[in-house]
């Protein structure tokens, strides 16, 4: 499967940078909103935005994001051979904890949605660092390549 993209390299590696961004911003925002959200009265007006934001980040960016992300990255992994280095693993495996954040946020959004504030605000702005912390790990091993 080595070198299947060709040419395209380059211009799959840009998308899958672009929809990185989009995926790692949108990260950021969830647990913003999730805080502003529980800061609002229970059954008001204001909560019921809070609910239709995070559904439409949720949707319109968050969603398409991973799911492309995944998609040319793993793309460009066949290309490259990448499944047989050992920083990609690494990555792999960061990146897949990174999923399983997402994945938990999106069940806490259904939570909150719910009625249901089970996490402090200090909490989330807490969790709010994984994905910076996750970001930058991956980023070093992307480029550095350390092993
Ligand atoms: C979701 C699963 C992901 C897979 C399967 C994947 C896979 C890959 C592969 C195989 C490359 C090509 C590396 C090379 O040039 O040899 C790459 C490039 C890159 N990826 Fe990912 N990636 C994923 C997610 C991410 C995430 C979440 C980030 C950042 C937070 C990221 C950041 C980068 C960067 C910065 C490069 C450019 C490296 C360079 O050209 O020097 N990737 N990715």
């Amino acid at each position: 499967m080595i070198g299947i993209l060709g040419g395209a390299y380059l211009w799959v590696k840009a998308g899958h940078l672009i929809f990185v961004i989009f995926w790692m911003a949108g990260l950021f925002m969830l647990p913003r909103f999730f805080v502003y959200h529980q800061e609002s009265a229970a059954g008001s007006a204001e909560e019921a935005q809070w609910v239709d934001r995070e559904d439409r980040l949720l949707r319109i960016i968050l969603k398409p994001s991973i799911i492309i992300v995944w998609l040319l990255g793993l793309a460009l992994a066949l290309d490259t051979g990448a499944f047989g280095q050992g920083w990609f693993h690494l990555k792999l495996a960061v990146v897949l904890i990174l999923s399983g954040y997402h994945g938990w946020m999106v069940s806490y959004a259904k939570k909150l949605k719910a009625g249901q504030r089970t996490l402090s605000g200090k909490m989330l702005r807490l969790v709010n660092e994984v994905p910076g912390l996750a970001a930058a790990v991956i980023v070093v091993l992307a480029i550095v390549k350390p092993f």
